[in-house]
């Protein structure tokens, strides 16, 4: 498609296909349908272990409801420290009504407790997910989105390129000119990385954790060092993609919200067709 004149000084470019945005978008659903059910699940048995078995005793993390004082409190552990997490972790619940819970009603789907009504949602969405990546990735590769507009060019890489990309976000100073028609280096590597590693190590692990899975591919719990390994991966790997959506979020807002939001939906991004970097 081709470069049309917006206002003054500005160029509008088309900049994500029709693909890259749909897939998008169905992917912020799925994603987040699936952080909110993955808790339900995780609230049925809050704790982390690494191993083939969950040996009660020793768990890496774990979120629990205490007695102290004559009253209940909500303590969470990471590798043997105890931090107390009343209203937040192992023990919520509106004021009166607080009950023990890992992750509290508001960060859970449904908002009861239901291990089963979890499992429905989780599974329905790793559908969509897996569905959807498929397709984004089919689209990419044929397309030559990846290689085009993800994988960075040589010149990128250079040290000092990369520096100077470090040194400029870190003054939120962001491309201007013909270098915001591409994708910095720094987003292509936060992109590849949530793409084409944690996704589908996100997809490997919770595969890794369905027994009818592992019957026919039994070398999976061994790949990653016993199931409860596996679901702390899973686990971790959740944790991942949320602090890369908040710094995604984050860069978006920063880096003009409507522009951004206007390129993912129809597909058009105003890039600065005075001077070069800010
Ligand atoms: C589950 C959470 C999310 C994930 C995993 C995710 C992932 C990505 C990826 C991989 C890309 C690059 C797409 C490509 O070119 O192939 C992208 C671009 C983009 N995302 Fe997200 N995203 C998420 C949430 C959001 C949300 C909530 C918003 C907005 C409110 C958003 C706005 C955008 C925009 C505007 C771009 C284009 C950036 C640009 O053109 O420089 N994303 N996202």
């Amino acid at each position: 498609m081709s470069d049309r004149p917006s206002k003054a000084g500005k160029l509008l470019v088309y900049r994500h296909g029709l693909t890259t945005r749909i897939t998008h978008w169905l992917n912020v659903a799925a994603l987040s349908l699936l952080l909110l059910s993955g808790l339900q699940i995780f609230n049925a048995h809050p704790a982390l272990y690494w191993g083939a078995k969950s040996t009660f005793a020793r768990p890496w993390l774990s979120m629990a409801a205490e007695e102290k004082g004559g009253r209940a409190i909500g303590v969470t552990t990471v590798a043997g420290h105890r931090f107390e997490t009343t209203g937040l972790f192992g023990y919520s619940g509106k004021p009166g009504a607080e009950v023990p819970r890992g992750f509290p009603a508001w960060a859970t789907i449904p908002g009861y407790r239901s291990l089963v009504d979890g499992r429905h949602w989780h599974f329905f969405f790793a559908w969509i997910f897996v569905l959807n990546g498929l397709a984004y990735l089919a689209a990419a590769l044929v397309g030559g989105h990846l290689r085009r507009d993800l994988w960075p060019s040589r010149d990128q890489l250079s040290p000092r390129h990369v520096l100077h990309e470090i040194a400029t976000h870190a003054r939120l100073k962001f491309p201007k000119g013909e270098e915001a028609r591409r994708y910095n280096v720094l987003q292509k590597g936060a992109y590849l990385g949530v793409v084409l590693v944690l996704l589908p190590l996100m997809l490997a692990t919770g595969l890794t954790m369905s027994p009818g899975f592992d019957a026919a591919a039994p070398w999976l719990p061994d790949l990653f060092g016993g199931r409860q390994s596996a679901r702390t991966v899973h686990f971790l790997c959740a944790g991942l993609i949320v602090a890369f959506v908040l710094v995604h979020l984050a860069m978006v807002v920063l880096s003009g919200l409507w522009n951004n939001l206007r390129s993912m939906i129809t597909g058009r991004y105003a890039i600065d067709v005075e001077g070069d970097a800010a």
